[in-house]
């Protein structure tokens, strides 16, 4: 081994403008900074958050105001550091931070000037970074301006608390620099989609009964709870700790209610553009914090047998390094120990969604149920066949000529051949519950019900019985009450000829 204290050494100090130019580009999307300074107000103890826009004038900002606890001129000039804390260090439970980088790196991704207005017992500090400046004077200096009046957002400061404002947005011009009204939508649009995010990643602290108050140009958004728990239809399992050294994992499945058991708005809320399919898996959060979600980890895939399972997990940031959490704290991986647990919670939820699929399964194919349609299983595939023996079609078939019943037949299976089945699997993995069955006009609702009858009846059952059979299949389930009106009608026929 070398004697360290003896090597010789050379200065590599960073370039100023150049790496401040590559803090810009570790992957934040106008969401993820928004949600990284929001975390910071959090940690200061903000009740109540307020983003402005102004989106149409020559110089766009966007303002993120807070009242929470504020910065002295030496906390703010220490916060406007890159690195301004060792992310080794151990923080207190409720604080949201862990590199020292948020505030600067979240800001340069979206806009080329921050300014940080803090004030804290009754006195304000300001502080700006602006990367022309920067580049040109390469220095790893900050300015710090007197005259704050001409701020934007300042006046909306209170006793305490901060202001962070974004400007030269040259990242948020979707390429239309010169033109104001589509920069403007632009930004607008982004900010629309950026509110949902917002709603779901904060929405714990949004719903305390103090609750975090977050206004997006004055309008207060609302929580998204994404385990619809307001929903009586929602089923909890219990929670379950997972003790380990850095702290307890909480895990907790949630089971949503069958879109029917819920207002087509609140379905599609926590669905999002994304829909269930994708929503569906695990729930990280980091101190009640959002930091991922829709994803089953790589442990199961995302399909329409689990699409209403949703599980969420509870770590405290002292396992921050376990689950390698990343500067936008939008990302995290499994630590070994919790996968392992994480497996059997899976599990158990793959069982229960298959008993169910599977009761569902053999209503279609149980003989006695007459099914328009057969489910054939068979060397590894599922194939869907049309059931010529339906009386519906076997009646008819009765009454063609010999010569027209081939034909037929070979009608009905190529119906059956042709089944759309890559039309399906897109919708299916779209939005499932949109696919309906077609409905029938009356006549051939006629034909299919007075058919079925007198094969039923002329086997000798019951009128009862065939009435519970044929309540479970289509096209009588989906109709059945002209089924039921049409069933009395050939009965009073039969009897009264
Ligand atoms: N709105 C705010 N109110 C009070 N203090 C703040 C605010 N925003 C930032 N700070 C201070 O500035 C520091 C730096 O913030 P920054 O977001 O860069 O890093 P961090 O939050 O410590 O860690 P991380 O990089 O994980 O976000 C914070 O630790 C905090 O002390
Ligand atoms: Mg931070």
């Amino acid at each position: 081994m070398h004697d360290s204290s003896i090597m010789r050494r050379a200065d590599v100090t960073p370039h100023a403008a150049a790496l401040i130019e590559g803090l810009r580009d570790v992957g934040y999307s106008l969401e993820t900074a928004l949600s990284d300074i929001i975390d910071n107000s959090i940690t200061a103890g903000a009740r109540r958050i307020q983003i402005l826009t102004e989106t149409f004038s020559d110089e766009p900002f966007i303002a993120i105001i807070d009242d929470g606890e504020g910065m002295t001129e030496d906390e703010l000039v220490a916060a406007m550091r890159p690195g301004s804390k060792n992310p080794l260090a151990t923080r207190d439970e409720p604080d949201l931070g862990r590199f020292g980088l948020g505030l600067k790196s979240a800001s340069f991704s979206q806009c080329r000037r921050l300014t940080v207005i803090s004030r804290k017992a009754e006195k304000s500090a300001a502080a700006v970074w602006d990367l022309d400046d920067v580049a040109k004077r390469n220095e790893w200096a900050v300015q710090l301006p007197d005259d704050l009046s001409a701020i934007p957002g300042v006046d909306r400061l209170g006793a305490s608390g901060t202001l962070v404002l974004w400007e030269k947005l040259d990242r948020l011009t979707g390429g239309y620099s010169y033109d104001a009204a589509k920069r403007a939508e632009v930004i607008n649009q982004r900010l629309a989609e950026s509110e949902r995010h917002l709603r779901l990643v904060f929405h714990r602290f949004m719903e305390e009964s103090k609750p975090l108050r977050i206004l997006l140009n004055g309008r207060l958004l609302r929580p998204l709870d994404p385990f619809a728990r307001q929903n009586p239809a929602t089923i909890a399992d219990p929670e379950e700790k997972l003790p380990l050294i850095r702290g307890d994992v909480g895990i907790q499945s949630f089971t949503l209610p069958h879109h029917k058991q819920m207002a087509n708005a609140g379905w599609e809320d926590i669905g999002g553009p994304e829909g269930h399919l994708k929503s569906q898996g695990f729930y990280l959060y980091r101190g009640r914090r959002l930091i991922l979600h829709g994803t089953w980890f790589g442990l199961c895939r995302q399909s329409e047998l689990t699409k209403l399972s949703r599980v969420r997990i509870d770590i405290p940031n002292s396992m921050d390094g376990d689950w390698k959490i990343d500067v936008k704290k939008s990302s995290a991986q499994l630590p070994p120990v919790v996968r392992d647990r994480l497996k059997k919670v899976i599990e158990r939820i793959l069982d229960g969604s298959k008993r169910t699929y599977r009761k569902r399964g053999q209503k279609l194919v149980d003989h006695e149920r007459l099914p328009m349609w057969h489910r054939i299983q068979a060397d590894g595939q599922i194939r869907y066949r049309p059931n010529i023996n339906h009386p519906a079609f076997a009646d008819f078939a009765d009454s063609l000529p010999e010569g027209f019943r081939r034909g037929f037949f070979n009608c009905i299976a190529l119906v059956g051949a042709s089944l759309p089945v890559e039309t399906l699997h897109s919708d299916m993995a779209g939005t499932a519950e949109r696919i309906v069955a077609d409905t029938v006009d009356e006549d051939t609702l006629v034909q299919a019900v007075q058919s079925t009858l007198s094969v039923l009846m002329d086997a000798k059952k019951d009128i009862k019985d065939i009435m519970s059979m044929m309540k479970d299949v289509d096209p009588f389930r989906s109709a059945w009450e002209d089924t039921q009106r049409i069933i009395a009608a050939t009965l009073e026929a039969k009897e009264n000829p």
